[in-house]
């Protein structure tokens, strides 16, 4: 142990060195939406984090677009204050150790606002001539456009950007657009806008976002699996009985009930989020990291999903309730959210995956809102020692091995296994090995942002989608999509805000023998049969 942690700083630091040299190449970002929320909740504050991180290049200029009263000086004023705020009560995984006056300088010279209606031809001849300008003035046609916007104007932006041959690569310089989520809201929607974008656009320019894979823990799930030798033998049907997937949330659809209301928990977090994480724990080795290697055997494992049985599918909404000590309301109460409304705040799936590794073993998720507590893990479930040793243990009471992968909060992973009560009688009890990113390693400062722009602007499209796995994607969830919009659900509300979700849920593992891991115990609660 003491070793251990003797030798962590040292590595941490050289990652930190390490990445600190490499700074991206010069380029103009163009953000559409630039006066929206997540322009300055998250995108204005990862390139912040970026420059302080010495990522980006001094030849370097941020164009924001959209619509509204603002121009350069109050877009400027604006993020500042929301960085300021953000830095003031270390809001998300900000540090709070105020603004650093320097970085935001350095930031804010380099930002400039064109106002205008996206929508409309006009914007993009304003653009194209600033762009012009820009380049000359940075030496660099290098245009990253940044679609942060709502996701119906996603094809229009491009076919506008196509018009105004703003997508032409020319002269070793690259164009690239970053799409937000939701990437359609079905698979036909999903497959014309990549046949819309794709007549514009090559694939390699397109970067596809899910922000889950922006965050460190899920991108470490790969360095466990692959950078350790322990893991991998026994990663298969062999050794596992099954494995569950859990994104639960203590928060409400807040302000975004018209949003919401219209897509559901399925289309909200499963083919996107909840995929990504059931791809990293179970797609098959790459045989590099570059990103089509990757990304293909993310699809592979995507078309390997046996299309879900609605009879596999729960879908729940929240009623009234008391989330972490506070009241909360009805979903059918949220502001925008119709009286009768039949949207899904919670989805629970039971998935076979029909491969050599995979075959019979069950993968449960599931995801809600208002829930007892907020994690996001991966508990992977080994199969039963032979118990023949234990005979006055009954079999369901020796301990499983369980290994879990918590990706937020509270950051780290437990190995549940069994282990003797010291006393004169052979007694078994479950206990589990638990280690914490914090202990090992200095938090980083982020919004979880910062890797994906960077490593857009570098050329690395292994964190983004490619059109061939969003449509494997929803491919595997659309005959839920199917069943549920044919008969919309009768028992709605069918679980208390702050509750663990509806009853059915449970019995979806239930019937098959498994129960769901506790949410936000402590490993060692989790697994002692006392
Ligand atoms: C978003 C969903 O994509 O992800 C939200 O639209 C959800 O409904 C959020 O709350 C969860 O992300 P995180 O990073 O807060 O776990």
């Amino acid at each position: 142990m003491a070793s251990a942690t003797s030798i962590a700083p040292t590595a941490a630091a050289k990652v930190a060195r390490a990445a600190a040299g490499r700074r991206a190449p010069p380029a103009i970002l163009v953000i559409f939406g630039g006066a929206g929320d997540l322009t300055k909740r998250l995108v204005v504050p990862a390139l912040y984090n970026l420059v302080r991180a010495g990522r980006l290049p001094d030849g370097f200029s941020i164009v924001g677009v959209g619509f509204g009263d603002v121009d350069t000086q109050s877009w400027r004023h604006d993020l500042r204050q929301m960085i300021q705020s953000l830095a003031a009560d270390g809001g998300g995984e900000f540090r709070a150790d105020g603004i650093d006056e320097d970085t935001w300088d350095w930031l804010s010279r380099r930002m400039t606002f064109l106002t205008g209606d996206f929508t409309q031809p006009e914007i993009y001849n304003r653009l194209k001539a600033f762009l012009a300008e820009q380049s000359t003035k940075l030496g660099t046609g290098n245009v990253l456009f940044y679609l942060a916007v709502a996701d119906k104007f996603f094809g229009a932006i491009i076919e506008h950007l196509g018009r105004a041959q703003l997508t032409r690569q020319t002269n070793g310089d690259w164009r690239r657009v970053i799409i937000e989520k939701p990437f359609g809201h079905d698979l036909a929607s999903a497959r014309a806008l990549n046949a819309q974008i794709l007549r514009i656009l090559s694939e390699d320019q397109i970067y596809r976002i899910d922000h889950f894979l922006g965050k460190e823990t899920v991108q470490n799930i790969l360095v466990l699996r692959f950078a350790n030798g322990i893991f991998e033998p026994l990663w298969n049907r062999d050794h596992v009985s099954h494995v569950q997937i859990t994104a639960a949330e203590t928060v409400g659809v807040e302000s975004r009930g018209k949003f919401y209301d219209g897509t559901g928990a399925l289309r909200d977090m499963v083919p996107n989020h909840l995929f990504q994480l059931l791809a990293m724990i179970a797609m098959e080795p790459p045989v590099s990291f570059n990103a089509n290697d990757v990304r293909a055997k993310k699809t592979e494992l995507f078309s390997a999903i046996h299309p879900i049985s609605p009879d596999d599918a729960v879908r729940g909404q929240y009623a009234a309730g008391t989330v972490i000590g506070k009241p909360a309301r009805a979903y059918r109460q949220e502001p925008n959210v119709a009286p009768a409304s039949t949207t899904e705040t919670y989805v629970a799936l039971k998935l076979a995956i029909d491969n050599w590794r995979w075959a019979r073993v069950p993968f449960y998720l599931r995801t809600g809102k208002y829930l007892a507590a907020r994690t996001t893990e991966i508990a992977i479930h080994f199969r039963q020692a032979p118990y023949a040793l234990f005979r006055e243990t009954p079999v369901e009471r020796l301990p499983r091995n369980i290994l879990t992968l918590r990706l937020q909060p509270d950051e780290g992973l437990s190995v549940s296994f069994s282990a003797k009560r010291p006393g004169q009688d052979i007694e078994i009890d479950g206990v589990a090995m638990d280690f914490s990113y914090r202990d090992y390693f200095e938090p980083l400062t982020t919004v979880g942002y910062e890797t994906l722009i960077y490593d857009c602007l570098i050329g690395d499209a292994t964190l983004f989608q490619r059109a061939d796995t969003v449509e494997a994607a929803w491919c595997a969830v659309q005959p839920v999509l199917d069943a549920w919009a044919a008969r919309p659900a009768g028992d709605f509300p069918n679980y208390a805000a702050g509750s663990l979700g509806p009853d059915a849920a449970d019995r979806l593992l239930g019937r098959d023998g498994y129960a769901w891991l506790p949410l936000g115990d402590a490993p060692q609660k989790r697994n002692s049969r006392g």
